[in-house]
């Protein structure tokens, strides 16, 4: 640690790091770093670890008002991608036991106030407890303003990297995404629920604030066992899946839910009209998936107002075309965004609306 931090006011202290926390899924760095260079190339990777790389920000750009106001603004991380999270860095504590490293990061603080405290772990598979530590790391702040405007809050990042070292770093959280510990959602799967399908669509309509409206139909592609149709059957949608394999019984028997068992390429053209949404999660390349959207969507004069596409990635090199997915969507007359969840697997999310795409 250093003397001319621990004298620096709070605010001065939060501003002074030009370095940066990027919290991603295990194995996805160099994808990350792909989108850095491309998207941001004055930024500088720096420290890196499986699930956390670090870049120093030039000081021009962390100067500015969305840095300082956010921390990390949410339109970077956006762009990233690959990205979870993002927080400006306050240093790294590291101590034998874990009181010495809740009295040195207490130091390093100093006089700051957050809102609240999150402490995560770099990769969720690492065996250590992180409950006493958000205890302690909670009592030690009271609720108070700094830096904090209405409606948005300080807050603290303990991010756990192994046994004995720690990285402090903050965050303003706005009202969605940045409430989330460790940009992990803090949704789970419902006991009741047919797979993990069920939870990544979840956060998708989380994270990109997808709205469904009751009796809206949907079409998935590669449904099966019925995950994501059971999700969308729960908001009240006319579901039709698309799939060679079985559905699982509760789907199947569903009053609302019709089953086309045969592949995507097998359902004619013209069936796929009067869709409001069509999913996809084939496992499938990105490639395949990409083609069989623009069979439907390239034919079609009544668009859906929505996609939501699962692209596998079994080769993180595919990730490289993901600008020209976009420019097909783009094509296709939508707007697109794009994000690995933190509950799926080597895939990333991408979601196409069409503008002011509302139900007439
Ligand atoms: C990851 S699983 C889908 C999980 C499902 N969305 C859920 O919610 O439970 C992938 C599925 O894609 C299906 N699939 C693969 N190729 C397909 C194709 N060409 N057309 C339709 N389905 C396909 C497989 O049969 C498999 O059931």
């Amino acid at each position: 640690m250093n003397a001319q931090i621990l004298q620096a006011s709070p605010s001065a202290l939060l501003q002074q790091s030009e370095f940066v926390l990027v919290g991603c899924r295990h194995g996805s760095e160099s994808a990350l770093e792909h989108r850095q260079k491309r998207a941001f190339p004055s930024f500088q990777k720096s420290y890196w670890r499986k699930g956390l790389v670090t870049f120093r920000i030039p000081a021009h750009i962390v100067s500015k008002s969305e840095w300082c106001h956010s921390g990390f603004p949410d339109d970077i991380l956006e762009q990233l991608v690959f990205a979870r999270i993002g927080i400006r860095s306050l240093g790294q504590i590291t101590g034998q036991t874990e009181d010495e490293r809740i009295a040195a990061t207490h130091q390093l603080l100093g006089s700051v106030k957050v809102d609240a405290v999150h402490v995560w772990k770099r990769d969720p598979r690492l065996q250590i407890d992180t409950d006493s530590i958000q205890r302690k790391l909670a009592s030690l702040h009271a609720l108070q303003e700094e830096l904090v405007t209405s409606g948005r809050n300080l807050i603290l990042n303990c991010v756990v990297d192994s046994v004995d070292r720690w990285w402090i770093g903050w965050h303003v959280g706005n009202v969605q995404t940045g409430q989330w510990s460790g940009g992990y959602y803090p949704g789970q799967i419902p006991p009741h629920g047919i797979s993990r399908a069920w939870l990544k669509l979840d956060e998708a309509i989380a994270r990109f604030g997808i709205q469904f409206q009751s009796g809206e139909r949907v079409c998935e592609l590669g449904a099966a066992p019925g995950g994501a149709c059971q999700r969308l059957l729960e908001a009240h949608l006319k579901v039709v899946g698309v799939d060679p394999a079985t559905m699982h019984p509760q789907i199947a028997g569903h009053e609302q839910f019709t089953h086309w068992k045969k592949r995507a390429r097998d359902v004619r053209i013209r069936d796929f009209s009067g869709f409001d949404w069509i999913l996809t999660d084939m496992n499938i390349d990105p490639a395949s998936t990409m083609a069989s959207l623009e069979r439907i969507l390239s034919s079609h004069p009544h668009k859906p107002r929505g996609i939501v596409a699962t692209l596998k990635l079994s080769d993180l090199s595919h990730a490289e075309e993901l600008d020209q997915w976009c420019l097909s969507c783009a094509s296709w007359g939508y707007q697109t965004r794009v994000q690995q969840l933190s509950t799926g697997g080597q895939e990333i999310c991408l979601v196409a609306q069409k503008k002011n795409s509302s139900r007439n």
